[in-house]
């Protein structure tokens, strides 16, 4: 027997106890005649006490040989602490330690296992495992753990079973590149690792089975960032008879459920749904932060043609109203030209106009507009004196990205981004194609077997750019948590989706033979929706990054610098694969 109870159990009422406890040995505090211990396991902290006037020389002498991470089982009894720690649950207690078992010593770890860690982020990557042992990330993976659950509770209880899908399957494309896997038995030929089961949980509609779904591993060889992780968790759903309204009914209570059981959170009546285009015009983004309003203003028309050239050339000129702000220094306002300038938002300037207290206006264009000119503007993005309004101008989609990142700024300075603040909200009818300019095509804006909205068919044979898809987006403060659609069941109206993706026959065939002769075999009207858990349990742990709520992620550059992969594989697996590599 190694413990009677865990090191964060003990209370006030268990005084006098005789217990055995194990666990690592956080911190030492050696006073000379009295030494602490802090001993630390899942559960919590307790302290160690051996007190020179009670306790034999040959413990103490014992306990002083201990090291930080030592593995140790103690037996003892609880005393009543005479100086109490109110931050931590077991702090009015201590153990007088009658036998040290030392289970397994440690080195010095590479850094200090505590809250607040001294470790920077490549040297806790590699020593995870040690990391782990912290709070915040133990904390993450707990929540992960306990949202899985509640996922599985709540999907079993409205009839969901959880299906298996394959792993080493055949490419789908839906937008990322894939992970290959070469094969040993058929030299020369791969599988590839799923961006997403799509297909499958669709045959499995064709099956019969209704309601699937599948807590699942997702592969993506894709550009990394804070979001987004090479191999990601989906909780991937999808029900058979059923329209849009169903789905979103369903998820949405799904959501509800995670919100009320993880955090308490409860929400009066329906998420808000808003369409593709209205969130690109009032928002500039298809995953809009609604904790605050600053929407944008079009106001092309209203600034051109007084003869500034930054303006009159521009496709699209756009403002925001940043309540109070007008009394920005000329530094912060150079701060914010420096924002908008840089790279990744890629305006090439800010326009800015201070509505001051007194009524009068102050702005970086002052020279071709009056203030009767620049009140104009005021009123038409309804800024109040005080505020300060935010103007860009350029290419549209460009602008409205510019606009996008500089509105998302405003509200962090403004701190209206406050992460306890949950606005979750449905992005409807996207374009079902989007044209890409360089490669000449059309690609799916979500993938190839999203169905268009009924009324918007009619389009196949005409501006194809015109058709809305029969799609969701689920958002939550401005990040994209799940995405799904009612999908084509028949295949006359597949081929034509596939055809206007540019896909030959004999393309369509030989990538998606086996779902176009599924649908030969009676497929059920279905549709479905999944959800990037790892950014969800991220969001709930208010973390900023999905790496952090991840038992052993991949760095910025896709590496596992703990087990060093990817890596070099030998001559002989190369030679079984058939495999050559070129330099
Ligand atoms: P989609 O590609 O939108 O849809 O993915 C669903 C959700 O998965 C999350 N996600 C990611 N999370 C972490 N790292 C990544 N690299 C990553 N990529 C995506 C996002 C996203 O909303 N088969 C469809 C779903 C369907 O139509 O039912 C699909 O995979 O939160």
């Amino acid at each position: 027997m190694y413990r009677t109870h865990t090191c964060g159990e003990l209370r006030i009422e268990d005084i006098g106890k005789e217990l055995m406890l194990s666990g690592w040995v956080q911190r030492i505090r050696d006073k000379g005649s009295i030494i602490w211990i802090d001993l630390r396991d899942r559960y919590g902290i307790t302290q160690l006490v051996f007190d020179e006037a009670v306790t034999s020389a040959a413990l103490i002498e014992q306990a002083r040989k201990l090291g930080r991470e030592y593995v140790i089982q103690v037996k003892g009894n609880v005393l009543e602490r005479s100086s109490k720690n109110p931050n931590i649950p077991t702090g009015e207690i201590e153990i007088r330690v009658s036998e040290i078992v030392v289970l397994n010593s440690s080195e010095t770890p590479p850094f200090t296992i505590e809250d607040e860690s001294d470790g920077g982020d490549e040297l806790r990557m590699k020593y995870r495992y040690l990391d782990i042992r912290r709070n915040p990330v133990k904390e993450g993976l707990l929540l992960r753990h306990k949202m899985a659950a509640e996922v599985r509770k709540y999907l079993d209880e409205k009839g969901f079973i959880e299906v298996e899908t394959p792993v080493l399957i055949k490419s789908t494309p839906e937008g990322a590149r894939d992970f290959v896997v070469p094969s040993r038995v058929h030299p020369g030929e791969f599988y590839a690792l799923p961006q997403s089961p799509q297909t499958f949980k669709q045959l499995l509609m064709v099956s019969g089975l209704d309601k699937y779904f599948q807590i699942v591993k997702c592969f993506r060889d894709e550009d990394l960032r804070a979001d987004r992780q090479p191999e990601f968790t989906q909780i991937d759903c999808e029900m058979s008879f059923v329209e849009r309204k169903d789905i979103i009914e369903t998820f949405e209570g799904l959501a509800k459920h995670l919100f009320k059981k993880i955090l308490n959170v409860e929400f009066d009546g329906d998420f808000p749904h808003i369409s593709w285009h209205e969130a690109m015009e009032k928002y500039g983004s298809d995953k809009p932060d609604i904790r605050f309003g600053m929407e944008f203003n079009d106001i092309t028309e209203m600034v051109k043609g007084k003869g500034f050239p930054v303006f009159d050339n521009a496709e699209f000129i756009v403002g925001i109203s940043a309540q109070g702000c007008s009394e920005y220094s000329r530094k912060q306002i150079d701060e914010l030209t420096n924002f908008v300038q840089r790279p990744q938002v890629g305006a090439k300037g800010l326009v800015y106009v201070k509505c001051n207290n007194d009524g009068s206006f102050k702005s970086s264009v002052d020279k071709f507009y009056t203030p009767d000119l620049l009140a104009q503007w005021a009123e038409k993005m309804q800024a109040k004196p005080g505020d300060l309004l935010l103007v860009l101008a350029g290419e549209k989609s460009q602008t409205l990205s510019a606009m996008c990142s500089l509105r998302l700024e405003m509200g962090a300075q403004l701190g209206l981004r406050d992460n306890k603040t949950f606005k979750p909200l449905w992005v409807v009818d996207f374009p079902l194609l989007e044209w890409d300019e360089e490669a000449k095509r059309f690609y799916a804006m979500h993938h190839p077997f999203t169905s268009p909205l009924e009324e918007d068919k009619v389009h196949f044979e005409g501006d194809m750019k015109k058709i809305r898809a029969n799609a969701y987006d689920f958002v939550i403060n401005g990040v994209e948590i799940g995405g799904g659609s009612i999908r084509i069941h028949d295949e006359t109206l597949q081929k034509k989706m596939f055809t206007a993706l540019g896909f030959s026959e004999e393309e369509a065939k030989e990538q998606f033979g086996f779902l176009l002769n599924a649908f030969k075999y009676g497929a059920p009207p279905h549709g479905g929706i999944a959800f990037g858990f790892d950014r969800w349990v991220s969001m709930f742990a208010g973390m900023d990054s999905i790496r952090d709520i991840i038992a052993f992620p991949k760095n910025n550059a896709a590496k596992d610098v703990m087990i060093d992969s990817p890596s070099f594989i030998s001559s002989e697996q190369l030679k079984e694969l058939s495999i050559k590599i070129v330099d």
